[in-house]
C-alpha cells in the first residue's frame, strides 16, 4: 500500500468526477450539467469555456461548495467538497461583491481576521498590505469601494482572494464587465499574479479569446445541459488565433453560438 503522503501528492487538486447539477424551480427541474468530469492540477491555470446557460457558473459554485451535486462527487485532496470553505476563494463578475462600507484595506483584512487566518485585525492588515501592493492599490488602501473605477475594484477582490492564500481561486468572468482594453490589462495582471504566486485557477470565461490568452487548459463545455465538448491545451507553437478560430469552428458545428 502506498503511503498517505504519496497519494496526496499524486492525486489532482480537483477531481470533478460525472458531475450532474440541477436547480428545483416552481416550473420545473433545469438541468445546468450533466455528467462532466475533469480534473485539475495543484497551479495550473484552468479555463472552463461555453455558451451562455451551459452552466459554468453552476460548475464554479459547485466546485466552491455552494451547489451540491445532484449527482457525481467534487474532491479538494481527495476528500468530499461538503461547504465552502477559506481553501476555495471566489471571485466575481459583479463589481459590487466589496463591501461598500469598509475600505480597501477592511475589504482585504476583513476576511483574514474572519476566516482566523489572522488573530488580530492589525495582524490582518500586515497580511493584507503586501497583496494590496501587488494589485497596485497601495494609494487606495484607505479608499472606500465607490470612489475606485471597475477595475480597481476587481483589482480589490483579487487581492482579497490572494491574501487568503486559498488552494484554489475561483474566478466567474471576473472581468466581463470591463471595457475592452482594462480586461486586457487586468488578464495581463492575472498572468503576472500567477508567475510570482503559481496559485491553482479554475477560470470561467464564454470569451474564446479570453480562455486562450488565461488557460493552460481549457474544458470546452457544449451548450445547456453543459457537457465536456473537448479540451484544449494552447501551445506556445500554436498561433493563439489559430486556436481560437478551432475551438470556434467546433462550436458552430454544433449549431450553437456563444
Ligand atoms: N438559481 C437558479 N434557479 C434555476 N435555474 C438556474 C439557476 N441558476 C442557473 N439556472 C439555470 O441553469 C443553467 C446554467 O446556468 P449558469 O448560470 O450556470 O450558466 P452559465 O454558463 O454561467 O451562463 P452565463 O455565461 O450566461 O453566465 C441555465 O439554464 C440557467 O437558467
Ligand atoms: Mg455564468
Amino acid at each position: 500500500m502506498a503511503e498517505p503522503a504519496r497519494i496526496l501528492q499524486d492525486q489532482p487538486l480537483l477531481a470533478v468526477e460525472s458531475l450532474t447539477l440541477r436547480y428545483q424551480t416552481h416550473a420545473a427541474l433545469v438541468t445546468a450539467t450533466e455528467d462532466v468530469s475533469f480534473s485539475v492540477e495543484r497551479g495550473e491555470r484552468f479555463v472552463l469555456l461555453g455558451p451562455s446557460g451551459c452552466g459554468k457558473s453552476s460548475l464554479l459554485k459547485s466546485v466552491g461548495g455552494f451547489i451540491p451535486p445532484a449527482s457525481g462527487r467534487i474532491l479538494v485532496n481527495g476528500r468530499p467538497v461538503t461547504g465552502p470553505g477559506p481553501d476555495r476563494v471566489m471571485v466575481f463578475q459583479e463589481f459590487d461583491q466589496l463591501m461598500p462600507w469598509k475600505t480597501v484595506l477592511d475589504n482585504v483584512a476583513f476576511p483574514l481576521k474572519v476566516s482566523g487566518k489572522a488573530k488580530t485585525k492589525r495582524e490582518a492588515e500586515e497580511r493584507a498590505l503586501p497583496y494590496i501592493d501587488k494589485v497596485g492599490l497601495t494609494k487606495f488602501a484607505n479608499s472606500y469601494p465607490h470612489t475606485l473605477s471597475g477595475g480597481m475594484k476587481q483589482r480589490v477582490a483579487i487581492a482579497r482572494a490572494l491574501a487568503m492564500e486559498p488552494e484554489m481561486l475561483l474566478m466567474d468572468e471576473p472581468f466581463a464587465a470591463l471595457d475592452a482594453l482594462t480586461r486586457r490589462s487586468m488578464q495581463s495582471e492575472l498572468l503576472r499574479l500567477w508567475e510570482e504566486f503559481h496559485f491553482t485557477l479554475m477560470f470561467v470565461t464564454h470569451s474564446i479569446e479570453e480562455a486562450v490568452r488565461v488557460g493552460q487548459r481549457i474544458v470546452l463545455l457544449s451548450p445547456h445541459p453543459g457537457r465536456v465538448r473537448d479540451e484544449f491545451r494552447p501551445s506556445p507553437v500554436e498561433e493563439a488565433r489559430a486556436l481560437e478560430q478551432r475551438i470556434e469552428s467546433m462550436l458552430f458545428t454544433d449549431g450553437a453560438g456563444i
